[in-house]
């Protein structure tokens, strides 16, 4: 796995440090409020498992199945909610993570959805953020790290369902893309 990686783009070090910094910050912003995280699958995973356990406090956590479409010539931009059910979110102080902000589209559909599903407040946390136009009006407000606009897999980002385990983000090596499966936005 480690040789189809041309680059090491943040190292597992540097994400470390950076989430104990993230970790203060939400703390600051969520004193005494029982949190419910919502970690959008499947790319988040391992950042909202390195980040919920350093908050050391009460909280909830709940998955929300989203699926979005990028790129191609056939994008529609749509976000489809995969769940039978959602988390209720009613009065709740949610916090949603998810491993990188690219178009936007997926963030901007998930908040608005817990919005008009209740939530008393809603924060967002990011991994990664691409430095872009986005296509839908959005930000996080936890942002790990502001990234090019290239394709990039590990920590929980993957090519082709692979690559997810790697503890540092990087950049793909040619040999590793399949020509017919090239990667166009963060798919
Ligand atoms: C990826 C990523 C984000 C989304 C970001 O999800 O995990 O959720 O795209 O792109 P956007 O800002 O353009 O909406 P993907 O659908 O690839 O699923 P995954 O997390 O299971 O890899």
């Amino acid at each position: 796995m480690e040789a189809d990686i041309e680059r090491v783009l943040i190292a597992e070090e540097v994400i470390d440090k950076r989430l104990d910094l993230l970790a203060r910050r939400i703390e600051e912003d969520f004193p005494g409020e029982i949190i419910q995280v919502i970690i959008l699958l499947k790319g988040a995973l391992v950042f909202a498992a390195d980040l919920t356990r350093r908050l050391p406090r009460m909280l909830e956590i709940e998955c929300l199945n989203v699926s979005s479409y990028h790129g191609g010539t056939e994008s529609s931009g749509q976000v489809d909610f995969l769940d039978h059910k959602l988390p209720d979110v009613k009065g709740r102080q949610v916090l949603v993570l998810d491993d990188i902000l690219d178009t936007g589209r997926t963030l901007r559909a998930v908040v608005d959805r817990l919005t008009a599903d209740g939530a008393a407040k809603v924060k967002t946390g990011v991994l990664l953020a691409k430095d872009k136009a986005r296509a839908a009006n959005v930000e996080a407000d936890y942002v790990g790290f502001v990234i090019g606009d290239e394709f990039v897999v590990g920590y929980g980002l993957d090519y082709q369902g692979r690559y997810r385990n790697l503890p540092y983000v990087g950049t793909l090596a040619e040999s590793a893309i399949d020509p017919d499966h090239r990667p166009k936005a963060q798919e």
